[in-house]
């Protein structure tokens, strides 16, 4: 992200699954989620959906808790994110074991949406998240790769 032509590089890659997608929107994960996301949805003319850690939306909300590696967090959606057969791009910047980006997806699912397909900047497989989303039928677009 402090590399100005990486980040426009990096934003216009992870916006071009969403111009050929048919998307209504673009939700991104706290924290770096925020900044990737907002940039391709501005770049994409989409409207963006914050999805938080507890605490820190402030209107009604939904939560969903997830396992960490060690322990359990949680995320927050406002309770009227999602208009109705709203078609969901979700981007975070890293894919790990993939526990957060399934509860981001949860989280839109609960409220109506459909998570159409993912993008991050960093995947690493050898964690299981890819090989989750690809069971929960989430395609996955991953800018870099490391095994
Ligand atoms: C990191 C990263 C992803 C998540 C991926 O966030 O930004 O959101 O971990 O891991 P997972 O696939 O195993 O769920 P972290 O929870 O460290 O919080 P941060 O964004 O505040 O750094």
């Amino acid at each position: 992200m402090a590399d100005g032509p990486a980040f426009a590089e990096s934003v216009a890659r992870l916006a071009s699954p969403v111009r050929a997608g048919g998307y209504t929107a673009i939700a991104g994960i706290e924290a770096r989620g925020l900044v990737f996301g907002a940039a391709v949805a501005a770049a994409t003319g989409l409207g963006f959906v914050p999805i938080r850690k507890p605490g820190k939306l402030p209107a009604t909300v939904l939560r969903e808790s997830y396992e960490l590696e060690y322990g359990r967090d949680a995320l927050e959606i406002h309770h009227d994110a999602i208009a109705a057969e709203a078609k969901v791009f979700l981007i975070d910047d890293l894919l790990a074991t993939g526990g957060t980006l399934l509860a981001a997806a949860t989280l839109i699912e609960r409220l109506g949406g459909t998570v159409g397909g993912a993008g991050v900047v960093v995947d690493l497989p050898d964690l299981g998240g890819s090989r989750r989303l690809a069971e929960r039928g989430i395609p996955l677009h991953t800018l870099v790769c490391f095994e």
